[in-house]
Formats: structure tokens, sequence, C-alpha cells
């Protein structure tokens, strides 16, 4: 197979900040797929972000393995549009419970409309991260809870710095 033949998939999410829930997906999609590139939206029209789209791709990037076959890009475009630049096949998202899907559902339609050829394929949450979300985690931590198991070093870093 040469470089040209690899499977890629697109991990998309506006990562504010990452979870170790958006961690395991990656991870997850990475062994399926022959190359992984997760997607950091630059601004989201649905929300405001805590922390800038630069240090958003930082602590992604501190806390997944490098030199592996997942590489971190941000894009400010149609998520369809990004996959195609990257000669991507799937959408890989996670799914926690049935409350994420009526939305995702939504946006997997729309994908769908815009680039027929791209699949959006969901991996169900592992349990132990179904209930976690980014904003939940930004909660606790702005009042002071642990989010220790939650969220990997860099972000624990960060918020501590933010918070305390
Ligand atoms: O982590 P999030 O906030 O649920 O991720 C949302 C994301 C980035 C997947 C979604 O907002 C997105 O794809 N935005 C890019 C613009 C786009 O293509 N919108 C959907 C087509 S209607």
């Amino acid at each position: 197979m040469n470089n040209n033949d690899k499977i890629t998939a697109v991990c998309p999410g506006t990562y504010d900040p990452v979870t170790e829930g958006h961690l395991d997906i990656i991870r997850r999609a990475a062994i399926l797929f022959d190359r992984v590139v997760v997607g950091v939206l630059a601004s989201s029209p649905r929300k405001d972000t805590l922390f800038g789209v630069d240090e958003r791709e930082a602590m992604l990037e501190a806390s997944l393995p490098s030199n592996t076959n997942i590489k971190v890009e941000v894009f400010d475009t149609l998520l369809v549009d990004f996959a195609r630049k990257w000669g991507a096949s799937a959408l890989v998202k996670g799914l926690r419970a049935i409350s994420d899907f009526e939305y995702e559902f939504q946006m997997a339609q729309l994908n769908r409309k815009l680039a027929p050829d791209l699949e959006t394929i969901y991996l169900m949450a592992s349990p132990e991260y179904s209930f976690l979300s980014s904003s939940g985690v930004k909660e606790i931590a702005k009042y002071g809870g642990n989010v220790d198991d939650l969220v990997p070093e860099a972000v624990i870093r960060r918020f501590e710095e933010l918070f305390q």
C-alpha cells in the first residue's frame, strides 16, 4: 500500500478542551484506520470557547503520542471540505447517550447531503466516559472540583492556571 492508498478518518470537534473521552475515541479510530486527522474547529458559530484554537490544538498534541498515525490540524471551513482536503473516507465521532443522537443524526445527514461518499461512523463511548463532556469538566474545574480522571495532564495544568 503506498501513501496515497491510506484510508483516512477525520475525528472532528471543538475540543474545548479535549477530554479522556475524546482521546479514547481518537485512539480507537487510529486502530481502525491507517491515518486519523483530528480536526479542531477554529471558531464555533454555536458557542464561544474558553480556550483559543492554538491552545486547544496544543493540548491535543501534548495528550496524543507523537510519530503515530494520528495528526492534529485546525480547520475553519465546512467539515466535508476539510475531510476532502485530507482524502478522508470517514468522519469518526463518539456517541455517549441517546441524547447525543438527534443532533448527531442531523449533522450526519447534512454532511451526507454535502458529501455522499463520506461516511459518518459512530463509536460508542466507553462506559467510563459515557457521562463526560467538555462543558461538564469546565464547570467542575471552575468551581474547584477534581477532574484528574476526566482530562489529560495538559488540560489539568491549564485549568490550574486559570481557576486557582
Ligand atoms: O465537538 P463539537 O462541538 O460537537 O464539534 C462540532 C463540529 C466541529 C463537528 C461541527 O460543528 C462542525 O463540523 N463544524 C464545521 C462546519 C460544518 O461543516 N458544519 C456542519 C455542516 S451543516
